[in-house]
């Protein structure tokens, strides 16, 4: 398998390392700036006698070494720097999004592509949009970040481990995510069973601001360890065809009522890409809030090509 990394930024190089140190493919990391992909490829190389592993990496600045690439993950682009609105931040990466996946589509047209750039949902649907690629070969990777977070929190808090714990949060990667205590379940017992609804809810919260707490944490960029760690996983599911449900933004065409955008649900996921989007049991009123954050998706998108 040949695994390209456009973005060889935080969350593309240690997402290379990852995938390089798990055996998952040849790696190519590929960023513009002159020599930054090659310089890190060079380095993670090094890392191969002391890993006792023998890793194939490579790096370059040129898009074209992307070519026949099995499988494409982009993490070109500006990551929100404070000060920054959503909307400068949308229209820089939608207009390196643009070159990248006109490249994609002229390179790499039977990859599977994966799409990490912010604003996540809009980059993926806009993405879809250049590429003209099948929906269950391009979707993005978001919420099984978001997921994680919220279970990391919820086994803190119960001081249990994190794989003791199952939850599921869908929606968009931002304020709009949906995390989902219903089906949240510690030993295979409701989490209701263990903490007061108050504390639920103030972990929801938590999840949703977990970024930003990053962001501010930080004082520059943004997360990178777990966001490459997501990549990762993703990465391997597909090597590996291992059929694993994990939440990704993809395109949704009737289910939960969606029609013509991106967003983040459960899917079952192997070497085809998406093979089964699941729907979960929504009230009504999740629907509504899944509803509404689709719908700003397909509107920003659509301002892109005005
Ligand atoms: P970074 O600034 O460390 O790296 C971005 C890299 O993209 C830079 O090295 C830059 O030179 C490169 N780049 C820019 N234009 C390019 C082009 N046309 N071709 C190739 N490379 C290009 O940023 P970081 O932290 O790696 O984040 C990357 C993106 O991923 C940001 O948009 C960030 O918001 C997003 N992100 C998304 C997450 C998610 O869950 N979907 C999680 C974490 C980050
Ligand atoms: C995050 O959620 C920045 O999307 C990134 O940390």
């Amino acid at each position: 398998m040949k695994i390209s990394i456009i973005g060889a930024g935080n969350v593309g190089s240690l997402a290379a390392m990852r995938i390089a140190a798990d055996g998952l493919g040849d790696v190519l990391l590929m960023d513009v700036v002159k020599g930054l992909a090659l310089g890190k490829a060079l380095d993670l190389e090094d890392a191969r006698p002391l890993l006792k592993s023998n890793y194939s990496i490579k790096g370059s600045d040129d898009i074209i070494q992307i070519k026949d690439s099995d499988i494409v993950v982009v993490t070109a682009g500006l990551a929100r720097k404070p000060g920054m609105t959503r909307e400068e931040l949308l229209v820089k990466n939608a207009r390196i999004l643009k070159d990248v996946c006109l490249k994609i589509k002229e390179l790499a047209k039977a990859a599977i592509v994966i799409i990490v750039t912010n604003p996540l949902d809009i980059m993926t649907f806009y993405a879809l949009k250049l590429t003209d690629f099948k929906p269950s070969k391009l979707f993005g990777m978001g919420i099984s970040l978001d997921t994680a977070r919220f279970i990391n929190l919820i086994s803190q808090e119960l001081h249990l481990p994190a794989a003791d714990i199952e939850a599921q949060v869908v929606g968009a990667h931002g304020e709009g995510m949906l995390a989902l205590p219903g089906l949240a379940k510690v030993k295979g017992v409701s989490l209701d069973k263990f903490i007061s609804e108050d504390k639920i809810e103030s972990l929801i919260s938590r999840t949703v601001n977990r970024g930003a707490q990053i962001v501010a944490s930080l004082g520059t960029g943004s997360a990178f360890f777990a966001p490459s760690a997501a990549i990762a996983s993703i990465v391997k599911t597909i090597v590996k065809d291992e059929k694993r449900t994990i939440g990704l933004c993809s395109y949704l065409n009737g289910q939960y009522g969606i029609k013509d955008s991106c967003i983040g649900v459960p899917c079952r996921i192997g070497k085809n890409g998406i093979e089964q989007i699941m729907e979960l049991d929504l009230s009504a009123g999740q629907l509504a809030q899944l509803a509404k954050s689709a719908a700003a998706v397909a509107q920003a998108t659509a301002k892109l090509f005005v």
